[in-house]
């Protein structure tokens, strides 16, 4: 007889978007007339830049001919790419890696919800809360988190970012193995200052733990004072694994491009105490599940880092920031409480009159026909709190707070 791994029949209902567009189709089913706007998931809305698409034409162009074509690439990705990579997000940063430390995939999604597999399954995971549902959705899928009762898994350490914490994940009390970070925090649009990562680092070291830092919205960061990397961070190379993306700096949601940083250095322990390095071990796990990123996509992303790639990829993101300032603004008008929105394309809205947040997004699609992500949905601390992404268009971005302004004014 075969058996299934009883642990996915643990997770609670569907997946956080998947879940969504369920309920936008069966609204938009039962009203074709209306015309939807979409700022729930985050998923970007121009085009790629000039810049890269004139490097993925010659890409299939190097495809089509026998001198240039290629094969299977290696496995942690091309050289020209990974170069890049290091010369642009780190050297710049004053951080020094090694090529074999950078890991090219086909989203941070797949890795940050892969990584785990690394890990012993009797490891205590602590998550931000409210975060990113893949961190947990795919512990919990590996057996990690306990059962789910009232809305929380019971071996999960949450640890609640709200008003009264600047939604700052504190250190726990309890003990905690694999501790996931993500600044700018998705939903939250808030950052995380260089003195907490900086204790992270410290807790990290000093109980042995491990921790996997999400910064994918890193480009959106606009105040200088802030971290882009957890490398910035003194002695996070031994403890830190760090995970960016393409999808969101350089409109890559379609096309798929991320690489994790894992530092030859960074460690994890065998029952007996045995120190095992991760870089090794993902290196295999790679090597055997994966086949890289192609080539014509690789080069497209490498595509972003040149002059002109640079200049034409700061105009989207400028563009998305633009709209996350109307979004802010014109929330704040009405007089709702708005995080966010600054250093991250996410605005965070407190509920009207505290509101659930599913109660806030029926009322949004059925009344203005809006789309906005349910707080909840990120874990027990978002109830109450609703997320919009400023990754719409101009045009609807506006109509969007148009609508909604004109429906919640009193
Ligand atoms: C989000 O809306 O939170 C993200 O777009 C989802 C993702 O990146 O997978």
């Amino acid at each position: 007889m075969v058996k299934i791994n009883e642990n996915f029949l643990k997770l609670p209902g569907n997946y956080l978007f998947a879940e969504i567009k369920k309920r936008v189709e069966a609204f938009s089913k039962e009203n074709p007339s209306a015309e939807i706007i979409r700022l729930g998931i985050g998923d970007v809305t121009l085009p790629l830049t000039e810049e890269v698409v004139d490097e993925l034409h010659k890409a299939v162009d190097d495809m089509a001919v026998k001198e240039t074509f290629k094969g299977y690439g290696p496995d942690q990705g091309y050289d020209f790419l990974i170069d890049a990579i290091i010369e642009n997000e780190y050297n710049s940063r004053g951080v020094l890696l090694d090529r074999d430390e950078i890991f090219l995939s086909d989203g941070a999604k797949c890795d940050t919800g892969n990584f785990q597999e690394i890990f012993g399954t009797d490891n205590i995971i602590a998550v931000s809360d409210p975060v990113y549902p893949v961190y947990v959705d795919t512990n919990a899928m590996a057996g990690r988190t306990g059962d789910f009762i009232n809305g929380k898994w019971t071996k999960v350490v949450y640890m609640p970012c709200n008003e009264d914490n600047d939604f700052t994940p504190q250190l726990p009390k309890e003990k905690a193995d694999i501790i996931y970070l993500c600044s700018p925090n998705n939903p939250t649009g808030t950052t995380i200052s260089k003195k907490h990562l900086t204790e992270w680092v410290n807790y990290a070291k000093e109980n042995k733990a491990v921790i996997l830092f999400d910064a994918a919205y890193s480009d959106y960061i606009k105040e200088d004072t802030e971290v882009k990397s957890i490398y910035e961070i003194d002695g996070a190379k031994d403890v830190a694994v760090e995970f960016k993306s393409f999808s969101k700096k350089a409109g890559f949601t379609g096309t798929r491009c991320a690489f994790t940083v894992v530092p030859k250095q960074a460690a994890a322990y065998t029952e007996t105490g045995e120190k095992v390095f991760l870089n090794k071990l993902w290196a295999r796990r790679v090597a055997t599940k994966f086949n890289g990123v192609s080539y014509i996509v690789q080069k497209g992303a490498a595509a972003v880092y040149t002059e002109k790639g640079k200049e034409q990829t700061r105009k989207v993101i400028d563009y998305y920031m633009e709209n996350a300032r109307i979004i802010r603004e014109g929330l704040i008008s009405l007089g709702l409480t708005v995080y966010g929105g600054v250093n991250a394309p996410y605005i965070w809205l407190k509920t009207p009159n505290n509101m659930p947040s599913w109660d806030f997004f029926d009322k949004l699609l059925t009344e203005v026909h809006v789309v906005g992500t349910p707080g909840s949905g990120f874990g027990p601390s978002g109830e109450g709190f609703f997320r919009l992404t400023a990754f719409g268009s101009r045009e609807n971005t506006k109509k969007a707070i148009e609508a909604i302004k004109k429906s919640l004014a009193i």
